[in-house]
C-alpha cells in the first residue's frame, strides 16, 4: 500500500490548515462535556494525527494520549509538544489494534478519521479496542462523514486546489465508487525544498456507514447511551443532508 499521511503531506497538513478542524473541536468540547456531564481527566485522542486535539487537551490540563499509525504525523506532534513543553504519551499504532485497557476517562476521534476504516470488521475492531481503553463509565465522542458529504459533497467539485502557496501546493481529486460507498481522494503535494520541488502522491480513501451501521457496530463492542447529532455546535439530531454525523456513546460502568 502506498504511504498515506507520509513526511510531505504531513507538513502540508500541519501548516496549511487541514487541523483547524480538530482545532475548533477542541474549542467547541468544553460546552459538550458540560451539556454531557462528563469530567475526564485522562483523554486518548485516536488517530491523533499531527497533534492538534491532543495539545490542546494537554494545554487544558488533560492527561492526554495520542495514537496514530503514521510516524510523520507523529513525528510532528512530538516536535509540537515538546515546543510547547508539554507531556504528552504518542504511540504509533494501527487503530484496529489498540493495546489498552479500562485506562481513559474519554476517548476521541475527529475529522472523520474512522471513515478510513474501509470494512465493517475495521470497524468494529476499532470500537472494540475503544471500549477496551475505557474505564468503565468512560465516554467516546467522534464524528464521521456522511454518506452525502462523500458521494456528493466531495464530487460537487472532483478536483480543486486546497493549498497554493509560495512554498507548497496540494491539488485534491475525487471519485465515487456507489456500489462500495467508498470515496477516493488522490491529493498530490509539491514542497518546496530549496531550488526545487518535490512531487508526493497520496491515495486516501474513506467509506460511507450508514447511521444504522454506526449504532449497531457501536452497540455490538458494548457501549450504550449512543447519542447522535448532526452538528456538533447546536447538538440538533441527524437529519438527511448533514455533512457529518457527531456521536456520543458510554461504556456501561460496572
Ligand atoms: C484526516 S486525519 C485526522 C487526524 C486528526 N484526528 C485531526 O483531526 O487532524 C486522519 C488520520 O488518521 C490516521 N489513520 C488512518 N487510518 C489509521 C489506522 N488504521 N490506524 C491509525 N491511524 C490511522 C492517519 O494517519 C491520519 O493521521
Amino acid at each position: 500500500m502506498p504511504t498515506l499521511y507520509g513526511s510531505d503531506f504531513a507538513e502540508v497538513y500541519s501548516k496549511y490548515g487541514y487541523n483547524q478542524f480538530s482545532a475548533r473541536v477542541a474549542e467547541l468540547l468544553p460546552r459538550v462535556l458540560r451539556a454531557l456531564h462528563l469530567t475526564p481527566d485522562r483523554v486518548l485522542d485516536v488517530p491523533c494525527g499531527e497533534g492538534t486535539f491532543a495539545l490542546e487537551m494537554a494545554r487544558k490540563g488533560y492527561l492526554t494520549t495520542g495514537v496514530d499509525r503514521s510516524s510523520a504525523m507523529l513525528g510532528v506532534a512530538r516536535r509540537k509538544a515538546r515546543e510547547a513543553h508539554s507531556k504528552i504519551r504518542f504511540v504509533e499504532r494501527d487503530m484496529r489494534a489498540l493495546r489498552f485497557h479500562d485506562e481513559f476517562d474519554l476517548v476521541t476521534s475527529w475529522y472523520d478519521s474512522l471513515n478510513y476504516l474501509l470494512r465493517l470488521e475495521d470497524l468494529n475492531k476499532t470500537f472494540a479496542g475503544v471500549f477496551r481503553s475505557l474505564r468503565p463509565g468512560g465516554s467516546f465522542l467522534f464524528d464521521m462523514n456522511t454518506l452525502e458529504t462523500l458521494s456528493k459533497g466531495w464530487q460537487r467539485h472532483p478536483s480543486f486546489l486546497e493549498v497554493d502557496t509560495r512554498d507548497a501546493f496540494a491539488l485534491h481529486r475525487s471519485t465515487w465508487d456507489a456500489r462500495r460507498n467508498l470515496a477516493t481522494l488522490k491529493v498530490t503535494c509539491f514542497v518546496r525544498r530549496g531550488q526545487h520541488w518535490a512531487r508526493t502522491d497520496e491515495l486516501h480513501r474513506e467509506r460511507a456507514y450508514s447511521l444504522p451501521q454506526i449504532r449497531a457496530a457501536l452497540r455490538k463492542a458494548g457501549f450504550t447511551d449512543v447519542a447522535s447529532w448532526g452538528s456538533i455546535r447546536r447538538m440538533t439530531p441527524p437529519r438527511r443532508g448533514d455533512r457529518k454525523y457527531w456521536f456520543a456513546a458510554r461504556r456501561p460502568s460496572r
